[in-house]
């Protein structure tokens, strides 16, 4: 080995030893006299010493070293004279008597600290030089430990973790496919796989009846701070299990999680809440239970009073803003202009201050007048000194900027304390959502949920009403799981595949595999996938998953380091038997 410890491992008790450390020079100090290096790796950095008057061509050679040179020294361990209590070697330095630069360095083209001057665009082209610093290293030694206790808990539990491939036929998880040519069969493509979704299932055919895989899955749809093309899930199945046992096994790994990783405990089970009451109550399925502020319907006391916007909309919904009565106008205004902003799409924001003296004052007082706002205030909950937010609409759409509005609001009032976790299990999602576009039902989870047994004498006369034993994980309003009970009937199948408009030779073409393996005892099962990116992410207290990958992509999908995606050649597309056209577009 070139070192005999590594930069963190030096402490006062190892003073007189002889040492070897390797590393890159994080900084050179020349203070006349002496010259003091701080020599980094992994493990943190130690400082070297340079004696003038004890080796004055050894000290020259150390003045010289740049920036991130990798180099290798022997000496003593010694004390320090002033020492450094924010670092854990700060009370010893290297008394060196022997340099060697084993290679040089360009000067970076940002600096490898904390603090760097390097933006985003920069840092991921040069990625390799961003990994040397301590955030994105924590994140990954983070993503180590999580991966490590994921497979203790699931070891123990019995499970198996199985690879699945990856050069696959499509997966119906609702996004587009990446594909790959296959150059020995022209014409025809392999699909990534958007999760191993019907591999775990023909797993629990063979019998394997408790699996796993940390794996990586590929989307091709449009990316945010939580989306990568491609991002790793914790994908699980059982065999012979009902929803509760489901749910039961799962929370217990991330309550394992929790408490190996963060030293996090949870007091009794983690709440759930149906589909319905959470689209009710917060406009949201992966509502951020870690503040109140519910929605608060208000058609009984808003409309029918000559206000036209509110009496033309299908809902009037109402959350109460804890203390902020006090908002200016301009505050006000900047509100309204948020709400209105394309990517929330409210047409205004209707608002009642409840003043300390009793009073109320809003925006359509006009048309409402105190004894009216007091009973909004009643029936609301709202106490002197909060501030009522109003928005109105069709139901979904309100729903949906209420949602922004309260998360924008929570934010803003410091209620989102990312070291304060609150699991939720939105449960009874809807089997089949309508789809305007395609004017047809699409499956809300994916062709294989069960529904309900109770609903399953539905789903011909009333598809929408159905519910599914479907489920999902929200962790801070991050959908961190999802799964399902699945379907392992094949005639239940086939009156899946009818629901949603697949004619049987599309059923058959698609997944007449998983179809034929259901006729040799396919066992009762179901499952659930962990996004093991946003797990990383919410642990590590930030919200771009990004920061959690070692290599990942921008927003455009690009790796600008190494440059991909890029053209083929047109050997390699010949080879294909691929002819590309770019379209105008
Ligand atoms: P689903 O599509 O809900 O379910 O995915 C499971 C979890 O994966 C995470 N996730 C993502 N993370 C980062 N980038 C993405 N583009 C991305 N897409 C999804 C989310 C999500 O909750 N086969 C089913 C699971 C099952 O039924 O067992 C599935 O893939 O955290």
């Amino acid at each position: 080995m070139l070192r005999s410890h590594t930069n963190g491992q030096l402490r006062i008790d190892d003073l007189g030893k002889e040492v070897t450390l390797s590393g890159w020079v994080q900084k050179t100090r020349d203070l006349g006299g002496m010259t003091f290096v701080d020599l980094r790796d992994r493990y943190g950095i130690t400082q070297l010493a340079f004696n003038m008057d004890v080796d004055a061509s050894l000290c020259e050679e150390a003045r010289k070293l740049g920036r991130e040179f990798v180099i290798q020294v022997r000496g003593k361990v010694i004390e320090r004279s002033s020492k450094n209590p924010g670092m854990p070697t700060g009370e010893i330095e290297i008394d060196v008597d022997s340099l060697q630069v084993l290679n040089s360095s360009k000067t970076p083209p940002f600096t490898i600290e904390d603090q760097t001057d390097g933006g985003d665009e920069l840092r991921m082209q040069y990625r390799y030089l961003d990994l040397r610093r301590n955030q994105p290293r924590k994140n990954l030694e983070l993503r180590h430990k999580m991966s490590l206790e994921v497979r203790n808990y699931l070891d123990s539990a019995n499970f198996l973790e199985v690879e699945t491939p990856y050069l696959i036929k499509s997966t119906p998880e609702g996004a587009r496919d990446f594909v790959v040519p296959s150059r020995m069969n022209p014409g025809e493509f392999y699909a990534l796989p958007q999760s191993p979704q019907t591999f775990k299932q023909l797993l629990m055919v063979s019998g394997y009846d408790r699996y796993y895989q940390i794996v990586r899955c590929f989307r091709d749809e449009d990316l945010r701070a939580d989306r990568q093309p491609e991002f790793t899930q914790i994908d699980c199945e059982m065999a012979f299990v009902e929803q509760e046992d489901v749910l039961r096994t799962f929370e217990g790994l991330i309550k394992h999680l929790f408490e190996t990783v963060k030293g996090v405990g949870f007091d009794g089970d983690f709440p759930r809440i149906t589909y319905d009451e959470a689209m009710e109550k917060y406009g949201s399925d992966k509502p951020d239970i870690r503040f109140g502020m519910e929605f608060n319907e208000m058609n009984q006391w808003a409309q029918n009073k000559g206000f036209r916007v509110f009496d033309d909309a299908e809902v009037v919904l109402g959350i109460v803003a804890p203390g902020c009565a006090e908002y200016s106008r301009k505050q006000l205004d900047k509100l309204t202009d948020w709400v209105k902003r394309p990517q929330i799409g409210a047409k205004g924001l209707v608002y009642v201050k409840c003043n300390e003296d009793g009073t109320f004052k809003s925006n359509v007082d006009k048309f409402f007048d105190q004894n009216e706002l007091a009973l909004w205030a009643k029936e609301t909950h709202a106490e002197k000194g909060d501030l009522i937010l109003v928005l109105s609409g069709q139901v979904d759409a309100t729903r949906k900027q209420l949602n922004e509005l309260r998360l924008h609001m929570g934010t803003a009032l410091g209620l989102r304390n990312p070291e304060i976790f609150k699991p939720l299990w939105v449960v009874d999602f809807p089997l089949l959502e309508w789809d305007d576009e395609t004017e047809r039902f699409h499956a809300m989870h994916h062709p294989f949920t069960s529904p309900k047994p109770a609903d399953v004498n539905g789903m011909e006369d009333d598809p929408g009403s159905v519910r599914a034993n479907a489920y999902d994980l929200a962790i801070n309003g991050v959908e961190v799981g999802g799964g399902s009970i699945r379907i392992h009937d094949r005639e239940l199948q086939s009156r899946m595949f009818d629901l949603l408009g697949f004619s049987k030779e599309e059923a058959r073409n698609q997944f007449g595999f998983l179809m034929d393996a259901f006729e040799y005892g396919a066992p009762p099962h179901g499952g659930i996938a962990f996004g093991f990116d946003r797990l990383c992410s919410l642990f590590g207290g930030q919200e771009s998953i990004r920061d959690f990958i070692a290599f990942p992509k921008n927003n455009s999908g690009r790796d600008t380091m190494i440059d991909a995606p890029s053209p083929l050649d047109q050997e390699q597309l010949k080879d294909l038997g691929v002819q590309v056209q770019v379209s105008e577009e």
